[in-house]
């Protein structure tokens, strides 16, 4: 695929107290595309994301957004950055609509709109009702809606798909490809499950023990194993071993 760069991590490391869980990390993602971020539970795939938006400080290499250093331009990027990483906290006592509205206020761009934003991740009737009383998949998607109001050129999700219900998994889906389709939006999500990522993504990248061991297009793959991706997948997953239906992902 052609397209200009919108994230480049070049060999990439990051420890805490002398375990190092980001090794000589690169990913290359294209302007308008998404990208699934695949790896089990304790891979790396959070700390990749709190590299990328800023949240970390690399030990070694560079993170290039829209073809700038984030270290160096970190707050620049940032107003084209959407993200959701780990659970998100709101105002707690507040509707979606005001946490919305404060959030746009202090983003200080017009974007979507704190409508719009609501009906995009289906929060429109939820009215004065407070985010204390949001279930899990409520939240998740009031978290989607912060993350897109203004507008990004990038949106970064953690594992988006947490606490949803499967009505609400494909509602996502359709939401994440028609940002990417209309708007242009770069998408950037996690999962340590194929499945929720295999539908949208139009490149995969999977991380084991800290490090992308492979990055790629995903529809050759999907021809070429068309009944057989998981297994192709749950392999370099688990680290290029042959597969072991015994195998399970560390939760
Ligand atoms: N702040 C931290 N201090 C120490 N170890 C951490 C910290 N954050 C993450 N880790 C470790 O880094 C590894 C990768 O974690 P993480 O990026 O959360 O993985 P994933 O999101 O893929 O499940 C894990 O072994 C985790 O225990
Ligand atoms: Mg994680």
């Amino acid at each position: 695929m052609g397209g200009k760069i919108a994230i480049q991590t070049t060999r990439l490391a990051k420890s805490f107290g002398g375990n190092e869980v980001i090794k000589d990390c690169s990913m290359c993602i294209r302007e308008g595309t998404i990208y699934g971020f695949l790896g089990a539970n304790g891979a790396g795939k959070t700390t990749m994301f709190k590299l990328l938006t800023g949240l970390l400080t690399p030990d070694f290499g560079d993170v290039e957004i829209l073809g700038e250093n984030m270290l160096q331009y970190r707050d620049k990027m940032l107003s084209q950055i959407g993200s959701l990483i780990e659970a998100p906290t709101f105002y707690e006592h507040l509707s979606a609509y005001k946490n919305l509205e404060i959030h746009s206020e202090y983003m200080g761009v017009e974007g979507f709109g704190v409508d719009k934003a609501l009906k995009m991740v289906g929060l429109s009737d939820t009215q004065e009702k407070a985010s204390s009383k949001f279930s899990l998949g409520m939240r998740q998607r009031l978290g989607i809606a912060r993350a897109i109001i203004h507008k990004p050129k990038i949106l970064i999700l953690d594992e988006p798909i947490n606490g949803l219900d499967p009505m609400g998994i494909r509602a996502m889906r359709e939401l994440f490809l028609s940002l990417a389709k209309e708007y242009g939006i770069t998408i950037l999500l996690s999962s340590h499950i194929l499945s929720e990522i295999e539908h949208v993504a139009d490149k995969i990248g999977v991380i084991v023990n800290g490090t992308i061991v492979c990055e790629t297009d995903l529809a050759p793959i999907k021809a070429e194993h068309k009944n057989s991706l998981e297994d192709y997948f749950f392999t370099i997953m688990s680290g290029g071993n042959s597969y072991d239906k015994t195998y399970e992902i560390r939760t």
